[in-house]
């Protein structure tokens, strides 16, 4: 089956949306039972998509859940009330006090921010890495090393890194390997075929793609499902049938709207190569973005989230460019139907594996849905007010 039909198609079972299209809000803490028998049949299948208690899911959640297992490809899936969450609940799920974590070193800054204040005072010591490593992984490997984790590409500077090569080794060791996904989305790559484990989901992007709803999802496989649910649940983790419905339903537009988003940005991303302010375009589809090769072999499609780097500039002249847009606003996160303009600052001060050049400045962009000759247009006059401030 083809994405397209596959994600038109999933987590439809009648058992969950007793008939009806979209799987309704079943909102639920208490689950009543009339006979011990019944109670009893619903403990025995609790994680198997009987309502137990609301803490495990109602019809919604399993209607969700199966349908994001069966796109990403693996066995189960656990949701978690954001990305972060998700990523948190995944780690903390696979370590304890006295291991080991490799972390990509362009991994979301909150993720990096988990290590090095909470994790570290578990006993849990993590090393960073470069993203383009690849092989070379082998190297940090330690006798206590428990997980790898990948984010690919990396958070603002885009690096797409090797998984294959990066989880053939660390399976070598013994090492559960977790992917933060959430670019490729559920459509855009094969995870659990790349060796990964545990593939994550910041759904607050493209899955829910309507800027409305915060949500987080950790797939794994077999060898992985009982201990990632379990812990999970021993944490508490469980979101709202309410926003659950939300994500189910922006994600049957999935791969329209990713399309859409692809091709707009790369009309823009193109357009940003021609001009003369612009160093190098960070979007795994350009050959100037680090691990390029990677994204053409691993992945099927981009989306609408790149960065470009400019030849020079200072906090004046960047402001003066991402202030006053007419389209594009300012805002963290990405994946809406909306487009977005960020001017990154400081990436060298959360770099400790690799360095990163300052003095060329950084603008990341969320291409949205809207005609992309209005963003170029709008680009166009922040680069009138960029030049200016630059001339004064
Ligand atoms: C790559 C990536 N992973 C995870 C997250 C966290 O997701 P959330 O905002 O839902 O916690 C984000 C958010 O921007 C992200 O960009």
């Amino acid at each position: 089956m083809k994405k397209e039909t596959q994600i038109v198609s999933v987590g439809r079972d009648k058992k969950w949306s007793k008939g009806v299209i979209n799987p309704p809000v079943f909102r639920a803490s208490t689950v009543v039972f009339e006979t011990i028998e019944e109670m009893r049949f619903a403990t025995k299948n609790r994680t198997n998509g009987e309502m137990f208690y609301g803490r495990r899911g109602t019809p919604t959640h399993f209607a969700f859940q199966a349908a994001i297992a069966e796109l990403e490809g693996g066995v189960g899936t656990a949701l978690y009330p954001s990305g972060s969450a998700a990523i948190s609940g995944a780690l903390l799920s696979f370590l304890k006090a006295g291991d080991h974590l490799l972390m990509v070193d362009s991994a979301y800054e909150p993720t990096r921010d988990l290590c090095d204040k909470m994790l570290k005072g578990f006993g849990i010591e993590t090393t960073y890495y470069d993203p383009m490593i690849g092989a070379g992984i082998s190297k940090l490997i330690q006798p206590n090393t428990k997980v790898l984790f990948l984010e690919s590409p990396g958070s603002i500077t885009m690096e797409v890194q090797d998984v294959p090569t990066l989880s053939r080794i660390a399976h070598q060791h013994n090492i559960t390997v977790m992917l933060d996904n959430t670019w490729a989305s559920p459509i855009n790559s094969r995870p659990f075929e790349m060796g990964v484990d545990i593939s994550i989901q910041a759904a607050t992007k493209y899955i829910v793609g309507h800027s409305d709803v915060m949500l987080g999802t950790a797939t794994a496989n077999e060898a992985h499902w009982d201990q990632l649910r379990e812990n999970s649940y021993l944490m508490g983790q469980c979101t709202s049938a309410d926003d659950v419905y939300l994500a189910s339903r922006g994600l049957r537009t999935l791969s329209v709207r990713m399309a859409q988003h692809e091709q707009n940005a790369l009309k823009v991303a193109n357009w940003l190569a021609t001009r003369p302010e612009v160093d190098h375009i960070r979007h795994p589809a350009f050959d100037t973005c680090p691990g390029h090769e990677f994204f053409e072999r691993d992945f099927s499609a981009s989306n609408g989230l790149f960065s470009f780097v400019l030849k020079k500039g200072n906090i004046k002249s960047i402001t003066a460019f991402v202030e006053n847009m007419a389209h594009f606003k300012m805002g963290f996160s990405w994946g809406g139907y909306e487009s977005l303009i960020l001017g990154v600052f400081g990436i060298d001060k959360l770099r400790t594996a690799t360095q990163w050049d300052s003095s060329k400045p950084l603008i990341r962009l969320h291409i949205g849905l809207e005609n992309p000759d209005d963003l170029i247009e709008d680009l166009s006059h922040a680069f009138d007010r960029y030049n200016q401030e630059l001339a004064d």
